[in-house]
């Protein structure tokens, strides 16, 4: 694990393997840069005129040996455009800063690497960065085998903040080291292939969470499922040889009695269909529809670090959607925990029908708020592509404080209609709803399909099928989305 902290010396003298700082377009000068042309008599400037330094972002320029600089390293990074001498760097363009440098870092051996980011808008630069070093030094090799490689070399970050800065980034670099952590954790639940991830897993390691955490923790079985009801959640598992899990994690930041904030999350660990069997091609995609449980994963580990004063809630409904003598058929008709009953049409609709008992099961903790997170429809990937999450909620004031999370870290959602005029679609003459409509707005009708259990608290619904892997070529894995938005999230409310 990467140790990151804070640094105040002067560019020049800073003691450590590489200084970065930022050049932007036109071989302009950040506030670091500067003090290192200054102490170096103007080996810096020279050098970027000799390489034609173009200053974009995501470039990186390394130096050696300058005179009259204590680091052996200087790495010149690109901060794009100066519209003005203080011109801040977008989150997107701060993250790809971070993990050029982390690149260029690790490809070097480095071991330590202090990060001058530009003046203006300095923390949220830091912040970025400190994501693009994850993005740049995450390795999955829990099964790589024999071609698993070294750890990278880089083991500390620091980061010279700019004076006016220097108040607030204690507190910004706590926070996002803490989400690094919950984002690096879902990525390896996620990659984990579905053979290995089972809900039995995902209930040994919400138990190991809580060991190192203080955070404490309920993993039922199936027989305490049957108990509480959960017909809706029994249905999907039913298919399958391994048992269902169904996990609570409580954090107790806040005052007793004061109502928590309850995080849900879709826990598929392997998603074939069912009978309604799905097509062979990218089917092990499927191993990333526990994606929305890895979240939940992700987020409970940031808030055990960061110690917010509140009090907050992760329900984890964990199973497999597998075929069987056993399996749901299309037309079977259960009885959620809620008392509705179900018709399932289509058995690959499977995600709606495990949250729907989870949130039921949310209404005990008389909630502030209730956010779902789930890989839920391939519809919602075909409407918003992979760059933004679909969200859905009853509460505006809910929805906006998201979205300005989202923003904030780059990790966006744009908000999708909820309203009663698509729910006819889920008529059945058979139950009280079927789980599945036409094709039609089919994320939608899936939200809608929540919404009838999510009656009685604020709440919000987050379909990320489109975010939260990548589903090939070099980056394929799991993105960690969307832990960073829902941390924010937390803090925002402090
Ligand atoms: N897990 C899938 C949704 C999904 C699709 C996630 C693509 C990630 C990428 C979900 O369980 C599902 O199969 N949904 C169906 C719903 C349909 C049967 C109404 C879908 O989207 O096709
Ligand atoms: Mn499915
Ligand atoms: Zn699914």
């Amino acid at each position: 694990m990467i140790d990151f902290s804070l640094k105040t010396d002067h560019p020049s003298n800073t003691k450590t393997d590489a200084v970065a700082v930022a050049v932007h377009e036109g071989q302009k000068l950040s506030w670091a840069a500067l003090d290192i042309d200054k102490a170096s008599k103007g080996a810096l400037a020279a050098a970027l005129k000799a390489a034609a330094f173009s200053g974009r972002c995501g470039t990186v320029l390394p130096l050696f040996n300058l005179a009259g600089v204590s680091a052996t390293r200087v790495m010149v990074y690109g901060a794009g455009e100066a519209k003005d001498e203080k011109a801040a760097l977008a989150a997107k363009d701060a993250r790809a800063s971070g993990r050029a440098l982390a690149s260029c870092a690790v490809d070097q051996s480095i071991a330590e690497l202090t990060i001058f980011p530009l003046s203006e808008a300095a923390v949220d630069a830091m912040q970025q960065m400190v994501m693009g070093v994850s993005d740049a030094t995450y390795r999955y090799d829990e099964t790589k085998g024999t071609s698993a490689k070294p750890k990278p070399s880089l083991k500390r970050v620091r980061f010279g903040m700019p004076e006016d800065a220097a108040k607030a980034a204690p507190a910004a670099l706590k926070a996002s080291v803490a989400t690094i952590h919950g984002m690096e954790y879902t990525k390896y639940l996620g990659n984990l292939p579905a053979n290995h991830c089972t809900p039995t897993r995902l209930g040994d390691e919400a138990k190991k969470l809580v060991k190192s955490h203080g955070l404490k923790v309920t993993v039922m079985d199936r027989k305490a499922i049957e108990k509480l009801g959960m017909g809706s959640f029994l249905s999907v598992s039913n298919g399958s040889d391994e048992p269902p899990r169904f996990i609570v994690f409580e954090y107790a930041g806040g005052k007793k009695g004061e109502a928590p904030t309850v995080f849900v999350g879709k826990g598929v660990t392997f998603d074939t269909g069912g009978i309604s069997i799905k097509p062979a091609p990218d089917m092990d995609h499927m191993k990333w529809d526990m994606s929305g449980a890895g979240t939940v994963f992700g987020v409970m580990k940031a808030v055990a670090e960061l110690k917010p004063k509140q009090n907050i809630v992760g329900l984890v409904v964990a199973c497999e959607n597998h075929i069987s003598g056993k399996a749901t058929k299309p037309g079977d008709v259960f009885t959620s925990m809620s008392g509705q009953t179900i018709e399932v049409l289509n058995t690959d609709a499977e995600g709606r029908l495990i949250l729907c008992d989870a949130l039921t099961y949310a209404e005990r903790f008389k909630p502030k708020a209730v956010i779902d997170i789930a890989t839920l429809t391939g519809a919602c990937v075909v409407a918003l592509g992979s760059h933004n999450a679909g969200l859905f909620s009853t509460s505006d004031k809910l929805a906006d404080a998201i979205i300005a999370s989202g923003k904030k870290m780059n990790d966006r959602f744009w908000r999708m209609p909820l309203e009663e005029d698509y729910q006819e679609a889920l008529n059945s003459n058979f139950a009280d709803m079927a789980n599945v409509a036409g094709r039609e707005g089919g994320a939608i009708t899936a939200a809608c399909f929540l919404w009838r259990f999510a009656k009685k608290y604020d709440w919000a619904h987050l379909d990320i099928a489109g975010v939260a892997y990548k589903g090939s070529g070099k980056e394929k894995g799991a993105s960690g989305r969307p832990v960073a938005a829902l941390v924010d999230y937390v803090l925002s409310n402090e």
